[in-house]
Parts: C-alpha cells; sequence; structure tokens
C-alpha cells in the first residue's frame, strides 16, 4: 500500500484483517515511524486497535522502503493524495506517477497496480506508460479501484461497502483483485468489473453527484428560510421516495472536506478539457463556495446586525465529526468572516484543535465546550460532535453573555430551544420565539 493516510492506512489495515499480508509505505518517515511505534496519525474511531491486533498478527507492517515491499508483492496499491493543483485545480498527479516511477524499478514477477487514489479519466493509462518504459520487461497490469470510505466511519464503509470497482480488461488482474476482496465477495457484495476508464470516471461522478444533492438541499434550505418551511421535513418528506433517496440530505453550512470540493472541481476541469462542461457541476462549486463565505453572516444577523467587540463561541472545527481533518472545512471560512467583522472567537474541537492551530490565527482555544461559551455574545455549532448534541442548556446559559444559538447542523430542537430561554438560529427551519 503506497501512502499511508486516511486511504492507504485505513485500506491496508482492513486488507490485512481479511487476512492478506500488508506492508504499507510512505515517504513520510515521521508518520512511519509513528505507526512502527503503535501510534496513530490520524483520528479515526477503530482504527487503532485495528492495526494494532493485525501488527500483532504480523499481517501488516510500515516502512518507507518501497522497493523492499513492492517486490514480490502481488499487488500493489497506490493511495497517495491528488490534492488540487495550484492555479488551475486540475488534480495534482505528480504524487501518482513519482510513485509509479518507484514501482516500476521494484516489480518482480507478475504485479497488479492499483491505483486507489482518485484520479482523472487517463491517468491508469499513463501509470501503464510510465512503468512500460522504465521497466519494458515487466509483467503487469494496472487497475483502477476507486476507494469510497468516508472519514469518520470509514473502517465500517471499507469493510462493508455497497459496492467495490474494479476498472481493467484483464482476466487475470480480475482474479486477483476478486481474490483480495474475496471476504466482501462471500458476503454478496456488488463488484461492478468495467473498464479502467470507466471505473475512474465512476468515482468523480459519485462524490459529484453527492455534493450535487448535498447543495441542492442547502439551496431548499435558503427557500424554506424565505417562506418558512422546514426543510427537515421537505428532505424526509422527498427522501422517503426511493428514487430519491434519505441520505445525503442534511442542510449545512456548505460541503468541505478533503475529497468533495477538490474532486467537484477536477471534474470539471477534466470535462470542460475534453469539451463537454458539466454546468450542474461548475454550479454546484460555485454556490458552494458562495456558501461556506457567506454564511458568517447567520451569526451576525443572529446578534443583531453586527459581532463588532462580541464574543462568539465557536463548537466544531473539522469538516465533519469523528475526523481530526480540517481539509476545507467551513469552519476556514467562517471564523476568519467573524475575525474580520470584529468579533473574538473561542474555539473547541474533540479531535481536530492540533490541525486547527496550523490554520487559524487569533482565535482563542479552549479546553472544552463549556469553556468556550464563557463570556459569550453568541455560540456557533460547525461540525455536530455526538458531544455537542446534548449540551447542558442551563449551565450554557450561565456561562453565556447571551443565550444565542446558531446551530448550522440543525442537532437541537427549535421548540425545546424557545422552552430553554434561547434565541435560537438554524439552517432552513422556521424560528421559534423564546419563552
Ligand atoms: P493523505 O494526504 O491522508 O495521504 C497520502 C499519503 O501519501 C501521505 O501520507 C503522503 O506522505 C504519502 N505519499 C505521497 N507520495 C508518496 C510516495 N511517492 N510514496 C509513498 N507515500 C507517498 O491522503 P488521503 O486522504 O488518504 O487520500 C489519498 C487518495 O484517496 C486521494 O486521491 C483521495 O482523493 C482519495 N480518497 C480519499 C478519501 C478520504 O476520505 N480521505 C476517500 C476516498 C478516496
Ligand atoms: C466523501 C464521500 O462520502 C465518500 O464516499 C468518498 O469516498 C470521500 O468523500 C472521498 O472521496 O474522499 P467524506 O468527505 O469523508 O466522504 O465525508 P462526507 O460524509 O461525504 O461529508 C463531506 C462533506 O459534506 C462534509 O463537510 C459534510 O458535513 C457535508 N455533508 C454531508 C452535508 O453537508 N450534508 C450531508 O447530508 C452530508
Amino acid at each position: 500500500m503506497i501512502g499511508a493516510g486516511y486511504v492507504g492506512l485505513v485500506s491496508g489495515a482492513c486488507f490485512s484483517e481479511f487476512g492478506v499480508n500488508v506492508t504499507c509505505v510512505d515517504t513520510d518517515k515521521d508518520k512511519i515511524e509513528r505507526l512502527t511505534r503503535g501510534e496513530m496519525p490520524i483520528y479515526e474511531p477503530g482504527l487503532d486497535n485495528l492495526v494494532l491486533s493485525n501488527v500483532r498478527a504480523k499481517r501488516l507492517s510500515f516502512t518507507t522502503d518501497l522497493k523492499a515491499a513492492v517486490t514480490g508483492a502481488e499487488a500493489v496499491f497506490i493511495a497517495v493524495g491528488t490534492p488540487s493543483r495550484r492555479g488551475d485545480g486540475h488534480a495534482d498527479l505528480s504524487y501518482v506517477y513519482a510513485a509509479a516511477r518507484e514501482i516500476a524499478e521494484a516489480l518482480d514477477g507478475y504485479t497488479v497496480v492499483v491505483t486507489k487514489s482518485t484520479v482523472p479519466v487517463g491517468t491508469g493509462d499513463e501509470v501503464e506508460r510510465i512503468i512500460r518504459e522504465a521497466r519494458p520487461d515487466a509483467d503487469f497490469d494496472v487497475v483502477s479501484n476507486p476507494e469510497f470510505l468516508r472519514e469518520g466511519s470509514a473502517i465500517n464503509d471499507f469493510m462493508r461497502p455497497d459496492r467495490i470497482v474494479i476498472g481493467t480488461e484483464s482476466e487475470r488482474a480480475q482474479e486477483v483483485m476478486r481474490h483480495l476482496y474475496r471476504v466482501l465477495y462471500l458476503i454478496e457484495t456488488p463488484i461492478v468489473f468495467t473498464s479502467r476508464t470507466t471505473s475512474e470516471l465512476v468515482k468523480y461522478a459519485a462524490n459529484t453527484f453527492l455534493a450535487t444533492k448535498i447543495t441542492f438541499i442547502n439551496e431548499i434550505a435558503d427557500l424554506c428560510e424565505k417562506v418558512g418551511a422546514d426543510v427537515q421535513d421537505v428532505a424526509r418528506g422527498i427522501g422517503l421516495d426511493g428514487r430519491i433517496g434519505r441520505k445525503f440530505l442534511h442542510a449545512g453550512p456548505g460541503y468541505g472536506g478533503s475529497c468533495f470540493p477538490k474532486d467537484t472541481l477536477a471534474l470539471a476541469k477534466t470535462a470542460r478539457a475534453a469539451g463537454i462542461p458539466l454546468r450542474i457541476v461548475e454550479t454546484v462549486i460555485d454556490i458552494n463556495d458562495e456558501r461556506k463565505k457567506g454564511i458568517a453572516e447567520k451569526v451576525v444577523a443572529a446578534c443583531g446586525g453586527s459581532v463588532a467587540g462580541k464574543t462568539i463561541a465557536v463548537l466544531g472545527l473539522t469538516f465533519k465529526p469523528n475526523t481530526d481533518d480540517m481539509r476545507d472545512a467551513p469552519s476556514l471560512d467562517i471564523i476568519p468572516a467573524l475575525q474580520r467583522a470584529g468579533a473574538t472567537v473561542r474555539v473547541f474541537d474533540p479531535e481536530g484543535m492540533s490541525q486547527a492551530k496550523a490554520l487559524l490565527n487569533g482565535v482563542v482555544w479552549c479546553d472544552d465546550a463549556y469553556e468556550t461559551l464563557i463570556e459569550a455574545d453568541a455560540l456557533t455549532i460547525l461540525t455536530e460532535w455526538n458531544e455537542f448534541r446534548a449540551l447542558d442548556l442551563e449551565r450554557m446559559k450561565s456561562l453565556m453573555k447571551s443565550p444565542v444559538m446558531i446551530d448550522m447542523r440543525n442537532i437541537y430542537d427549535s421548540s425545546a430551544m424557545a422552552e430553554a430561554g434561547f434565541r435560537y438560529a438554524s439552517i432552513g427551519r422556521p424560528p421559534v420565539k423564546p419563552r
């Protein structure tokens, strides 16, 4: 497994749990040293136990020595990052191609080289060309096997996926892949065998569709606020239609994370380059960017039109709960906007604080939820961590300067908040006057 990040580490640990011998390789020495000591470089529920038990069983190991890991392997997964390329938004494939060049040098006997990283159409062809050029003698196939796991529920997503997509026309490679995934095959997980190009596109189409679904409900939420309707009932009312489905219809401050923002952009770029602009996708990207930039206004409005000189408490910094990942988190737009408007911002996140410290300046870092509330003029909840779902409302009121909550994740009941005496604003739900 080349790359021991969110995807490589989780996939490597899960494959080893399936009984496969896995070596995770990373160029980041510190990461490999920590893993070797049994420390997790990321926060992902359940990952520490899974890694430790498979290390003990000698099915999982870590190294910086790519050559040693690849030589003799039946399959080599490329799970390195594919971030947005600075300046133009295309996927930056330099890590993938660097890995391919190194893999080429180490190939020994028939090997299936699998791209698990999210890569644009045609990347598999280029990986094949790079390896073939470096090693005309090598016996290998290049397969696309995109990953659909979500951070925060990554292990369950990997162990019980809705489907597995495998892109290759080589029967020999298909056989190796079927064998690797045999545990899931036996529990009748659907496996979509297709061409490499199609498989690459499936991944972008999936992420883009989900981002579109979220953006759609976010716009409906804005309309609900104007006309006095309730977006959660709309979501339920449409989501119970099996053709629509209930998932990914939670309105919020805009999607973030390491993948939706960069993948929607990369697909739009690929499509433009192919002369088939995807106007829906381009619009989704614009709407979501504007939403994240503008949503601080909700806090300003709840504070009576200005936050200058006020103290705002923020709970939740990561882009979603159960991860420490801060990539493209809405908090990174909202907090600086509040600061520019003159607010002092007090923050807390259960797992994201150390990553956030490198990205946010001038905030007051607090040790728990209640500490953020001290003398606060308002609280906004940006991430729906479970521990923020049942805060002690009386204790909150005693700590805050005024009981104002802007709930960007709709995790509180509007009537109960009004009953408790809070001025409560949420996303796409009718306001209820405090009693
Ligand atoms: P990440 O940044 O967490 O990890 C990538 C790792 O690769 C880093 O540790 C880096 O040091 C290492 N690396 C880079 N070049 C290397 C090389 N030549 N040899 C060895 N290691 C190298 O990234 P991630 O979030 O795991 O994402 C990886 C890929 O998977 C991306 O394409 C992403 O779009 C895709 N993906 C991510 C998720 C997710 O939830 N994060 C889900 C599905 C797919
Ligand atoms: C997403 C996809 O769900 C995974 O299938 C995919 O493998 C992954 O991207 C990837 O390619 O990296 P992830 O980014 O970890 O997973 O998390 P999601 O649960 O999809 O959430 C993404 C963002 O959308 C978050 O900011 C979340 O708050 C937001 N979201 C999600 C909503 O605002 N509403 C929803 O209903 C769902």
